[in-house]
């Protein structure tokens, strides 16, 4: 019961690694305010116990301020945010992308998180109590080879605005981290695995970690709880890969059996 009368805010709560988020911090004692721009779904996502839905759209700055005032109004301070909402990209390369998506994937990925973080911290400096900020990056912010160039460039920014974001915060006692997962089957990637179960390719999904399998949302989730919770108290500005060792390899194709 480590969120035992904590408050958490966790966006991109419908669906994959925000779902799981939320439920296991709902399990674990918090209160929740689960945001996504898929309000519906949201309905399906709650966990049991006093915990709210709000939809937002986290590109959108006023709708963020909005949503955590909401949560204010209902809950009085916010000690938990999981800035975990997020959107993919085509795989095309540089020269192909469709430059739309720029606007799009960073307004979804990279000012998300940074409008959440902005709507949140004025009240826990104020409240004098810490708090901590956990972004969802990926393992597409730290190297290539994982999601398209727009996706992996928003992600790597997610990693550097948690690190900036840990140094104006530090000295309010609020953390700021970020975990990078690796391939794993949620809303997102269902393109990834409905392909490769229709091509009779099961058996590669995931198979370029070196746990030689993909992840399940709980595992990320239990890594944001880690990083949410006091056993993370002297750990701010880094970003966990939680990716089956796929980062630890240079992975060269052929190399291992
Ligand atoms: N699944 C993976 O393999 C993987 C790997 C690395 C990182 N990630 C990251 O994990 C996070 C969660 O993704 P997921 O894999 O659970 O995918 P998902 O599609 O299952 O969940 C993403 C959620 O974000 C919501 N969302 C999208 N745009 C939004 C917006 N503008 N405002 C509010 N909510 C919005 C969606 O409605 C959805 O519920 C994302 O940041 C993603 O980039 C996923």
């Amino acid at each position: 019961m480590r969120f035992d009368g904590k408050i958490a805010v966790v966006t991109g709560a419908s669906s994959g690694i925000g779902r799981a988020t939320a439920a296991r911090l709902a399990s674990e004692g918090a209160k929740v305010a689960l945001v996504d721009v898929n309000e519906a779904a949201l309905k399906e996502a709650m966990p049991e116990g006093d915990h709210i839905a709000i939809g937002c759209d986290v590109s959108d700055e006023a709708q963020v301020r909005a949503c955590v005032n909401n949560v204010l109004a209902k809950y009085g301070h916010i000690d938990v945010l999981c800035n975990n909402a997020g959107v993919a990209c085509s795989h095309a390369p540089i020269h192909q992308v469709d430059n739309a998506d720029w606007d799009r994937v960073l307004g979804v990925n990279l000012r998300g998180p940074a409008y959440f973080t902005q709507a949140v911290a004025p009240g826990m400096i104020e409240r004098g109590q810490g708090g901590a900020i956990v972004n969802t990056a990926s393992v597409a912010g730290i190297r290539s080879g994982a999601g398209g160039n727009i996706y992996s460039a928003s992600k790597a920014g997610v990693i550097s605005l948690t690190q900036t974001t840990a140094c104006d915060l530090g000295q309010y006692g609020i953390r700021v981290n970020a975990v990078c997962p690796g391939l794993v089957e949620t809303g997102m990637t269902k393109p990834v695995f409905d392909y490769a179960r229709g091509a009779g390719k099961e058996d590669k999904l995931g198979k370029r970690a070196e746990l030689r399998r993909f992840g399940k949302p709980w595992e990320i989730a239990a890594a944001i709880a880690f990083l949410a919770s006091d056993d993370a108290s002297f750990v701010t500005g880094q970003a966990l890969p939680v990716d089956g060792g796929n980062t630890a390899s240079l992975n060269m194709p052929g190399m291992k059996v």
